[in-house]
């Protein structure tokens, strides 16, 4: 049996269908079964995972997990590290960030140290892993549906911000064959995941406008604006303000691009257009 936390999110959706796929056992896990949506080939289980009562069930009788953050964040993601070693999970893929360079520079940037510190925990745990540490997601761009439905346009500090976007179907069939990996070549080893190739905001917006049939323009606003847009209470203004610190280092660099996507799974990575075309009812 796989567990597959955020089962219904923008990576375990494609996660759970690919494993599924594979003719692998599956159990989904989610806050909602009734409104998941989830395959019915799929065990869905209702699990919060910053509520250790939900680990046992959630957990029972699984051989591998798939941890992704965004399921509760670090702190209950190290519990939940416990509590699989404790229900004898043997392997767990964890969906990690490009940020963990492994060195000391992960214990400074909020998304590194909180990345790394689960990593560690794996690593420390004896259990078998892969980190599958992703570069910029494309689907970061999903906050500009409201105002390119609304406006046609895509307001941000740097339209000349750069990044390799990849796709969470990418990331997914990555993950997926980490946890089906039977030689063991992926075991014990940590892919910085990306996209093909380098796009700016403002090109990602242009890309976005050619999928949707409309032109999308992008308008500068400053950054404290950008970080007040950012902020919510589950994502506090200082974390946008140091997000929007890297997008502004990145303009005029050649961000990092790996072939990790082509080596692992077999397939070229998903350029961002083909990401808007895939996501483009998203913005219309
Ligand atoms: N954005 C980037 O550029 C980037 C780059 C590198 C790494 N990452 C990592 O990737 C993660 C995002 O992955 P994603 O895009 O696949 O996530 P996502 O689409 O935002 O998925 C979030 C899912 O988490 C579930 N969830 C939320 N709170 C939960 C809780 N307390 N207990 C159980 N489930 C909970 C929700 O499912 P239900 O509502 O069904 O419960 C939701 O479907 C980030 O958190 C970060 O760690 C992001």
């Amino acid at each position: 049996m796989i567990v597959v936390s955020a089962a219904t999110g923008n990576i375990g959706r494609h996660l759970v269908d690919l494993l599924l796929a594979e003719g692998a056992p599956v159990r989904a896990l989610t806050r909602d079964p009734e409104r998941a949506g989830l395959p019915a080939a799929a065990e869905t289980v209702r699990a919060d995972l910053t509520d250790p009562a939900s680990l046992e069930t959630a957990l029972a009788g699984a051989e591998a997990l798939w941890l992704n953050l965004a399921a509760g964040g670090s702190q209950a993601a190290l519990q939940v590290v416990d509590a699989a070693v404790k229900a004898g999970v043997r392997r767990i893929v964890l969906n990690s960030s490009l940020s963990v360079t492994d060195t000391t520079a992960d214990d400074e940037g909020f998304i590194s140290r909180m990345h790394a510190s689960v990593e560690r925990a794996i690593q420390a745990s004896g259990v078998e892993w892969t980190f599958v540490r992703g570069g910029m997601y494309a689907t970061n761009a999903l906050q500009w549906a409201p105002g390119i439905k609304a406006e046609s346009v895509v307001r941000g500090p740097f339209p000349e911000a750069v990044a390799a976007p990849v796709h969470e179907a990418d990331l997914a069939a990555v993950s997926a064959r980490a946890l089906l990996d039977r030689s063991g070549a992926l075991l014990g080893t940590a892919p910085y995941v990306t996209g093909p190739e380098a796009v700016t905001v403002a090109e990602q917006a242009a890309a976005i406008g050619r999928a949707i049939g409309r032109e999308v323009r992008f308008e500068t606003i400053t950054v404290e604006a950008a970080a007040d847009a950012m902020a919510s209470d589950s994502f506090p203004k200082e974390v946008a303000l140091q997000l929007l610190g890297y997008f502004g280092a990145s303009v005029g660099t050649d961000p990092q691009r790996t072939d990790e996507v082509q080596r692992i799974t077999g397939r070229p990575a998903r350029t961002f257009e083909e990401w808007a075309a895939d996501h483009a009812d998203d913005f219309r």
